[in-house]
């Protein structure tokens, strides 16, 4: 089991990523009953890009939210695909080319430190990156300065509890009943019980809020989906 001390060090997330990239897509369908298409259109619907406009996927894994925002900013809008594995990119680069996606560029970078300019997109998506980051504020503060002013980041994660509340319980049985043993049939047990060490360090809905305006973000709003399961997150530079 990998747990929470082991996981928050950015090799390590690397390396679950890169191992899981060949069944991410499949098991994201099989796990989420789907949903997690949903729920990523809902976050994009709540941020509204626009056509033309320069928009960044963080953590861009293989690739979903890439393609969904460039029918968003269309053929006069530009998107980058950020993230820090090799494999889950290849997927997406490969994705790209079979759909027609062939203006996306994509990034093999850190989104700690992505060495792009300053004040540069219009709009910033993270989904179910920020509970991976080996440190959210920074991770706040890269976005912070990433966006131009009057602009717009959404996270989608996994929302985090402290309490033992039914529905703190049901995640907590869902993750150990359903994804684990699911992820263990096709040889990745070890590589999903991630996902509940990395939920015991991340920070409850208003401390992220916290952190958010602590780096100058001017509103913090969130929103919980999925019976209180799922959060959207939307900060405003
Ligand atoms: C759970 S996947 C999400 C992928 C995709 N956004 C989605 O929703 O399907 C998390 C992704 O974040 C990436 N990641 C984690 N930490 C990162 C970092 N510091 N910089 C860039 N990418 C990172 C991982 O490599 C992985 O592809």
């Amino acid at each position: 089991m990998i747990n929470s001390m082991q996981f928050k060090d950015s090799i390590t997330v690397k390396k679950i990523f890169d191992g899981i990239a060949s069944k991410y897509d499949f098991l994201n369908d099989l796990l989420s009953f789907g949903l997690h298409r949903t729920w990523k259109k809902k976050l994009l619907s709540k941020l509204d890009p626009l056509p033309g406009e320069k928009w960044l996927d963080l953590c861009c894994g293989t690739g979903d939210m890439s393609f969904l925002l460039a029918k968003y900013v269309g053929p006069t809008g530009t998107i980058f695909g950020l993230d820090s594995a090799n494999q889950p990119l290849s997927i997406a680069k490969k994705r790209a080319f079979e759909n027609g996606f062939l203006s996306i560029r994509w990034l093999n970078d850190d989104a700690l430190i992505t060495n792009l300019p300053d004040h540069e997109f219009d709009g910033i998506v993270m989904a179910y990156g920020l509970r991976n980051l080996v440190d959210i504020k920074k991770g706040f503060e890269e976005v912070y300065r990433l966006l131009k002013p009057g602009r717009r980041v959404g996270f989608l994660d996994f929302k985090s509890f402290n309490d033992q509340s039914i529905f703190a319980r049901f995640q907590i049985f869902y993750l150990r009943n359903i994804v684990v043993p699911i992820a263990s049939f096709f040889g990745l047990g070890k590589q999903y019980s991630y996902i509940e060490s990395s939920l015991k360090v991340f920070p409850l809905a208003n401390k992220q809020k916290e952190i958010a305006l602590s780096v100058g973000f001017k509103n913090a709003q969130f929103q919980t989906l999925a019976f209180g399961q799922m959060g959207i997150l939307i900060l405003y530079t």
